[in-house]
């Protein structure tokens, strides 16, 4: 009798342990499941569960107009390149998608998203007008119109531009800015280094662009032209953002959480650094 309850005693500590430990490993189990599942939600973010319609062949088709240095340009290999170049293919490359380039003119970029091209990056500033038709990305870099002027020029507030000859690239924010300037000749381009020449050739009286290509323009035409900030003209700080169709909610979740990874990881630092401070 002793014996048979000394073994159903020990039976019993075993069966208690080996529950125990069974239920120990399985919530050790649980928890290592949940934390990996966390993990591959934030390793993947970018791959997103949603399927967005522009990835799903695999190709992203990026338009953008390689006329605004130092964001896109034309290389010597003849090839799109540039920061916003560089940044939209490291963004294809956490969404594990080839990227594809098409150079179009930039009044053409909004109106050819969702048909001829998946996305836009353009230095493209976030406007009211454009979100009537686009989706935006969160922005990633904080711009303003300059006044590009000659040498020798008198213009030196947003007064002096009443009246004046204005050249800009078509269908820009600097476009917008001019037309809305009292009395003015906007004198429209497709390139807008076309209209920093007609400036050097007397044509215009001034060029309203952005501040980086104005500061790439007056390093390239140096002792021609200057660059003036915008504030001296009251100008309003801009947001680039990459334009996206307004129906792929998958798409701007996925982009953004590539973006948000690329500024997290350093990435989009090196890209600054590399394109537009060593300009
Ligand atoms: N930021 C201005 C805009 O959105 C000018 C952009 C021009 N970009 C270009 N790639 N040409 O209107």
């Amino acid at each position: 009798m002793k014996k048979f309850l000394a073994l159903l005693l020990a039976s019993v500590m075993t069966m208690s342990l080996l529950t125990a430990c069974g239920s120990k490993s399985a919530e050790t189990e649980t928890a290592a499941t949940e934390e990996a599942a966390a993990e591959t939600t934030e390793e993947t973010a970018a791959e997103g569960a949603a399927t967005s319609a522009a990835l799903a062949d695999g190709v992203l088709t990026v338009g953008t107009n390689a006329e605004f240095p130092p964001f896109e340009y034309v290389d010597d290999n003849g090839e799109p390149d540039g920061f916003d170049m560089a940044l939209i293919k490291a963004i294809g490359e956490k969404l594990g998608v080839e990227v594809v380039i098409e150079n179009m003119e930039f009044a053409s970029l909004v109106s050819s998203i969702g048909s001829k091209i998946d996305v836009a990056i353009a230095g493209m500033t976030v406007t009211p007008e454009r979100q009537e038709t686009v989706n935006f990305s969160d922005s990633y870099y904080e711009a303003v119109q300059y006044v590009i002027l000659p040498a020798e020029s008198d213009i030196a507030t947003a007064d002096d531009l009443v009246g004046k000859t204005i050249g800009v690239q078509l269908g820009t924010t600097g476009d917008f800015i001019a037309s809305d300037i009292a009395d003015t000749t906007v004198s429209q381009y497709n390139k807008a280094v076309d209209a920093v020449n007609d400036l050097i050739n007397g044509r215009v009286d001034c060029v309203i662009i952005d501040k980086n290509p104005a500061l790439v323009f007056e390093a390239k035409f140096e002792g021609q032209v200057v660059a003036v900030e915008g504030a001296q003209f009251a100008f309003e700080p801009e947001e680039y953002a990459i334009a996206m169709p307004k129906d792929d909610a998958a798409l701007a979740e996925q982009i953004n959480a590539a973006l948000a990874e690329i500024k997290a990881d350093g990435t989009f630092d090196e890209l600054v650094k590399t394109y537009i401070e060593a300009e």
